[in-house]
This record gives structure tokens, C-alpha cells and sequence, in this order.
């Protein structure tokens, strides 16, 4: 077992160079399906959920070369099962995008229910609506999803609810579907728009990925024979960000889009934080306690729920009684019971958190129950007095790449200690 020891009360200074999105990522890689021929991915984040990811795809029949330790070669000429490795894609969430881009290709998918964090309820309704309305006929039994369609067709489909899953995962179903589908109320997320042009890319024809209306305009082919390079991710810019502010630091940012920062950057001024956002990079710093703060977590453009447990950490310690209503995950307020172990005077009822602002949090056994919870302890480690030691790191590694890492070049004092 390993764990992160933190020595805490160490400003961050320095530079940090943000990775390819973790969200991206995980859904252009079964995008690649859609291809009968080759592509060249660039800008990867080097995280598990990547690696896993390429393993499924081997098993499928594709053949990867890493050119790079964030580049690969994909060669699909030769997929050769619809059938996906269900012990395997039960391990993580975004094992969901094999059935929209195995229907699109094969008109045929299985796959196993998908695992990943525990955060409350995360039902695929608006998935399975999505797949029938293009045509297919989808059956969930015995901890399996199966899909099948004679052939699919465009169509209009209105989404009951904002989902980024459900959104890309339709996108991936219909672009060889005959017609042209329309999805309605879709998720903006910038990895919704990075999957729309990752596909545009290789011969698809998607237009509006970001705003109220996606219009897929079915294609007979994608041929591929063309690079792409992932969008840095958002969350890992905004937990640096938040990392900047929680240390009492000044952290440079860079390979960063600061537009898809902006609701972040608006509450990190608003509590007193500085932000010198510059194109693809931005500078945050700390000059004085933070002030309380009420948030509310939304779709994008909205304050993320990726970064609530880290604005958490933040408001913990800030002067005054915060509010975070948390209206993605009914149990994203887990992390709540691990800071409290830190000395935080936090209040959970059911969507709400209330946070009583202390002086400074100390060091304690914690354990990181989800991926952004992970990230939070870490923050509030560097932050706390004394030393912090963080366990289940394995949800931390599926989604930051060299997180300790990256710390250390600011000036953490972090180590992971396998026991
Ligand atoms: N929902 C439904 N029905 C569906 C799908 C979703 O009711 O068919 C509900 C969910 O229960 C939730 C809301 O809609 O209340 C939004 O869920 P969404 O589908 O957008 O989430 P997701 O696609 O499962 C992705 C990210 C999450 C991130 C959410 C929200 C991936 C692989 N995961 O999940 O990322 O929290 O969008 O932005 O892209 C993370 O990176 O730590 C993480 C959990």
C-alpha cells in the first residue's frame, strides 16, 4: 500500500505546466473506434485511466505505438470484437463511451456496467435514451450493457437532464448514423467541444459542440490519417489555482485555456485571491485570508463540482461562514469527514455544506475517497500544521498525472511511501 506524506505550512511558488484533460482523454480514445484507419494523438495526460483505456483498446484489435510518453499512434483497421473486456470496464467510469463508439462502428457493443468514484447515484438513462432513439435496442442484466441496432438514424434528442457522459456518448453513436441528429440541451464542458473537433478532425461533420444545439451530420467513414492534440485540462489548471491560494503562494499556470477558467477565477477574486490570466497561462496569488464565499456547483459554464472538494479546503480555512450547494453528486461532500479529522468545523445536510472558517487546519491520517477528494487532501496537507498522510491514492492516480511531482517543484514537502 502507499500512501503521500505531507509536511505542511509550505507556500507554493514556481511554475507549474498542466497536462492533456483527464475527460478528454478518456472519451477520444474510444472515439478512435470510429476510425477505419490511423491517428496520432497528442498531449495525453499520463494517468491510469489512460492506460487502462489503451489495454481495452488493444483488446479490441487495435494496434498502439507510444511514440511519446503523452503521444500514440492508433492503427484501427483491424477491430475485431464488439465484446468489451468487462472485468476490466467495470474498473472506471468512462468505460460508458465504448458502447456509443462500438454502436457506431460495430452496430453492436457489450459492455460491463462502468465503476469509478463513488459519488452518490450516477444512472446512464440519458445514454440508453439517446441509443434507442438512433435505433438501438439496449439491455442492462446481469452487471452488463448490451446494444444493437440493425442500423442507426439520426434524430432529435432532448436531454432531461445536463450530461456530460450522455452528451459525448450520443455524439459518438450517431456520427456514422444515417441522418442528421440533433442533441438538445447538451453539456458545454470544453471536453465536450475537444470530442467534437478531435471527430471533425478525422472526417466528421459536428457543428455547435458548446452551445444550446449539437447538429451531427452522419458520415459514411471516418478515415482518421490525422494528428490530434488533447485540451489541457480545466480541473487540474483550477486545483493549482486553488493549491496557490490554500499555501498562501504564487503559482504561474501554463498550458492552460484561461477562458474555460473563468467561474473559477471570478470566486477566487471574489474571496480576496489575485488572477493575472493571460491567454494560456495565468499567475494566482495570495496576499490576504480569504473572505466566506457562497457556491453553487453547476454545468459549464458554472462552478465545476471537479473543483468543489479543493474550493472546500479553501473555504475551510477562510474567515467567516461559507456555503457550497453541491447539485451535480449527492455525495461529493465525502471529503468533509476527512478534513473534520484535520480540525475543519464543517456542517453536511444532504446538498449543503457549511463552513465555519478556522485558523489553520492540522495534519492527519486521511483518506482520499474519490479522485478530487484525493486532490483536495493534498491542498489541505500543504496547507495544514504538522504532517498529513493520505491513503487510497490509486483514485488520485487515475486522473493527475505526477501529482506529487508537480507539488514538489513548487516547494511541497511530499513524499509517497509504500508501506
Ligand atoms: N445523470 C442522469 N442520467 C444520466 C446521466 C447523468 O440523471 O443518464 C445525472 C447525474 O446523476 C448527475 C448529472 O446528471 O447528477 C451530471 O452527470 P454527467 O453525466 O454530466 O456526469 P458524468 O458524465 O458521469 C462527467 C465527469 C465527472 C464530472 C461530471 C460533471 C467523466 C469521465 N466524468 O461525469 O468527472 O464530475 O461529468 O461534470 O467525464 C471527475 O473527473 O472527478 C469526475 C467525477
Amino acid at each position: 500500500m502507499e500512501k503521500l506524506v505531507i509536511t505542511g505550512k509550505t507556500p507554493l511558488n514556481g511554475e507549474v505546466v498542466i497536462s492533456g484533460a483527464k475527460n478528454a482523454a478518456v472519451a477520444i480514445l474510444p472515439a478512435t473506434l470510429l476510425i477505419n484507419g490511423c491517428c496520432t494523438i497528442e498531449n495525453l495526460p499520463n494517468i491510469s485511466d489512460v492506460k487502462l483505456y489503451c489495454e481495452i483498446l488493444e483488446k479490441l484489435g487495435a494496434k498502439i505505438e507510444w511514440l511519446s510518453p503523452h503521444e500514440i499512434k492508433i492503427d484501427n483497421r483491424n477491430i475485431t470484437s464488439h465484446i468489451a473486456p468487462l472485468d476490466t470496464t467495470r474498473k472506471f467510469r468512462a468505460s460508458y463511451y465504448l458502447i456509443g463508439a462500438l454502436l457506431g462502428r460495430c452496430k453492436e457493443a457489450e459492455v460491463g456496467i462502468p465503476g469509478g468514484c463513488n459519488l452518490g447515484n450516477r444512472p446512464i438513462d440519458q445514454h440508453i435514451k439517446g441509443f434507442e432513439a438512433l435505433g438501438a435496442n439496449v439491455e442492462v442484466s446481469q452487471g452488463n450493457i448490451k446494444a444493437k441496432a440493425k442500423k442507426l438514424t439520426g434524430t432529435s434528442i432532448y436531454m432531461d437532464v445536463v450530461s456530460v457522459g450522455a452528451t459525448m456518448n450520443i455524439m459518438l453513436a450517431s456520427v456514422l448514423a444515417e441522418g442528421t441528429t440533433i442533441i438538445d440541451n447538451p453539456a458545454k464542458e470544453p471536453h465536450v467541444v475537444d470530442l467534437a473537433n478531435f471527430l471533425n478532425t478525422m472526417g466528421a461533420d459536428i457543428r455547435g459542440a458548446g452551445t444550446d444545439i449539437i447538429k451531427i451530420n452522419g458520415v459514411k467513414e471516418l478515415k482518421g490519417n490525422a494528428t490530434y492534440s488533447i485540451v489541457p485540462d480545466q480541473i487540474e489548471a483550477g486545483t493549482f489555482m486553488l493549491a496557490a491560494i490554500a499555501s498562501k503562494g504564487d503559482i504561474t499556470i501554463k498550458n492552460c485555456i484561461t477562458k474555460h477558467l473563468e467561474s473559477i477565477i471570478a470566486k477566487i477574486e471574489e474571496i480576496g485571491g489575485n488572477v493575472d490570466a493571460n491567454g494560456d497561462h495565468l499567475r494566482v496569488w495570495y496576499s490576504k485570508r480569504p473572505t466566506k464565499a457562497n457556491i453553487k456547483t453547476l454545468p459549464y459554464p458554472g462552478f465545476p463540482t471537479d473543483l468543489q472538494p479543493q474550493m472546500g479546503v479553501v473555504l475551510a480555512g477562510a474567515s467567516g461562514t461559507s456555503i457550497i450547494n453541491e447539485s451535480i453528486w449527492e455525495s461529493r461532500f465525502q471529503y468533509t469527514d476527512e478534513l473534520r479529522k484535520m480540525g475543519a468545523n464543517i456542517t453536511v445536510q444532504g446538498k449543503t455544506a457549511i463552513f465555519e472558517g478556522i485558523e489553520s487546519l492540522s495534519g492527519a491520517p486521511v483518506n482520499a475517497t474519490d479522485l478530487r477528494a484525493g486532490a483536495a487532501l493534498i491542498l489541505a496537507g500543504i496547507s495544514a500544521k504538522g504532517i498529513t498522510e493520505i491513503y487510497n491514492l490509486n483514485h488520485i492516480d487515475r486522473g493527475y498525472e505526477n501529482i506529487e511531482e508537480k507539488f514538489r517543484k513548487l516547494g511541497a514537502k511530499i513524499e509517497r511511501i509504500s508501506e
